[in-house]
């Protein structure tokens, strides 16, 4: 009886310090986060289409109307927003990447679009885009020429500025291609982040500073922070598993030095959805997907809205998942734990709650099982004394009660994902549950 009585208490000592060391690493932690720039925007990561991925530089409109970096394509993609379920899941930003420029800026030294491809110009696009209850997103390089070959900003932040400000854009993303120097690069971001701010109209600002400073200099994330809403990392993203993978396991390795900075008003940018296209089978489409919004990463799908299956747009317009990529408590997750090709990476939300993914990166054979003990999730705090947890994808379900010592067991298929959400209970009794298992297929 006193044996009995000892390893209760002991087991309850142990809750209790878990759960005091647990919530003030939760509390270092938050004040830890640096200041982001301060133009209120991006509060939650920005949602919305992005068109480079898919559509690429093409301004064949002769040989590809449907294809072609156009005014139409835009127009034709602001329609599917509303129709089509996109701006009620949030995704609320219509994008414009490169190649919509003309060769030269005007006599004025203003940028111009292709008057053949945008006859209307850009303000004639965004009343459009306005007008539909959706944002419109404008691409330009803060270097002498945009990645593709066309004009850069260097030189003309001011009235470049100024331009997209009139035009009516929302966002603004801020290459960096054809800078000559690092000063320049650092200079040149930091110079249009208080040129857009100056022009007063909100415009979320995208920059992609420490990919290109990346290979000369560790880039300064609490600076970043302070100029951009969010800042790509890594290479571009391509319509592959390979290329998904890269991604995954380059913001891992770094996670130390990138999480921790992210947060509301600041976000660190894998880059775009590739869902819905050709690359990605379905099982690596849910883990883009899970792991997207694990990473509290910006949502700009690039994919054709015109053609998308069921399937794919279902996945994209998942209300929970994206509940979970649009918390706003705004911390990212990262990966926690990497063992026998098996990835558990997890989030912490608001509420006490947590969301956890495992991934299977094993590429041959067929699904696997995978076993985690409820203690190690969310440092401690996850599921303590108790929690409620629903497998979100690859399909929804109700798992149940689980408790602080019993064990989370599923099955992943090969380079797929199972997403999970972890809730706190109010339960106060401490009831002991039996082992549980999650079998997901
Ligand atoms: C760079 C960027 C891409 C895209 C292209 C456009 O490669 O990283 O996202 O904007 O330029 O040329």
């Amino acid at each position: 009886m006193i044996l009995e009585t000892m390893k209760l208490m002991s087991r309850d000592l142990r809750l209790d310090r878990a759960l005091s060391l647990g919530v003030l690493a939760l509390v270092l932690w938050s004040v830890r986060r640096a200041r982001a720039l301060d133009n209120g925007l991006a509060v939650t990561p920005t949602m919305g289409w992005l068109h480079w991925e898919r559509f690429l530089c093409n301004v064949d409109c002769q040989e590809e109307p449907d294809s072609c970096i156009s005014e139409q394509l835009f127009m034709q993609m602001a329609d599917l927003m509303v129709s089509d379920g996109w701006k009620d899941a949030g995704y609320e930003y219509l994008c414009i990447d490169d190649c919509w420029m003309a060769p030269k800026r005007d006599s004025k030294g203003r940028l111009q679009a292709d008057p053949k491809r945008f006859p209307g110009g850009i303000r004639r696009l965004a009343n459009y885009v306005h007008s539909k209850g959706l944002k419109l997103g404008l691409y330009g390089d803060v270097g002498n020429h945009t990645c593709a070959g066309f004009p850069g900003s260097f030189g003309y932040y001011d009235i470049d500025a100024k331009t997209f400000a009139d035009w009516g854009v929302d966002l603004l993303k801020f290459d960096g291609c054809y800078c000559d120097s690092l000063k320049h690069l650092a200079d040149g971001y930091k110079y249009m982040s208080l040129a857009l701010n100056r022009t007063g109209r909100s415009i979320v600002y995208s920059c992609e500073w420490p990919l290109y400073m990346m290979p000369f200099q560790k880039p300064n994330y609490t600076e970043i922070r302070q100029y951009c809403n969010h800042w790509r990392n890594f290479g571009d993203i391509f319509d592959s598993w390979q290329s998904v993978k890269s991604i995954l396991e380059w913001t891992s390795s770094n996670q130390e030095n990138i999480v921790d900075v992210a947060g509301p008003g600041g976000w660190n940018d894998p880059d775009m959805l590739v869902i819905g296209n050709f690359g990605l089978s379905w099982d690596q489409q849910v883990t883009q997907m899970a792991l997207w919004a694990i990473m509290a990463a910006p949502l700009l799908m690039s994919n054709d809205l015109r053609h998308i299956s069921p399937q794919a747009k279902a996945l994209l317009q998942d209300k929970d998942v994206i509940v979970i990529n649009q918390d706003p408590l705004g911390k990212q997750g990262y990966r926690l734990r990497k063992e026998d090709n098996f990835e558990v990476w997890e989030r912490p939300l608001s509420g006490l709650a947590w969301a956890v993914a495992m991934v299977n990166l094993q590429e041959i054979g067929g699904p696997r099982s995978h076993s985690i003990s409820i203690a190690s999730l969310g440092r401690g705090v996850a599921c303590n004394p108790a929690c409620l947890i629903t497998q979100l994808l690859p399909v929804k379900r109700e798992l149940g009660f689980y408790d602080w010592t019993s064990i989370l067991k599923t099955r992943v298929n090969p380079t797929g994902t199972v997403l999970f959400r972890l809730e706190e209970t109010s339960q106060t009794i401490f009831k002991k549950l039996p082992l549980q298992d999650a079998d997901t297929l």
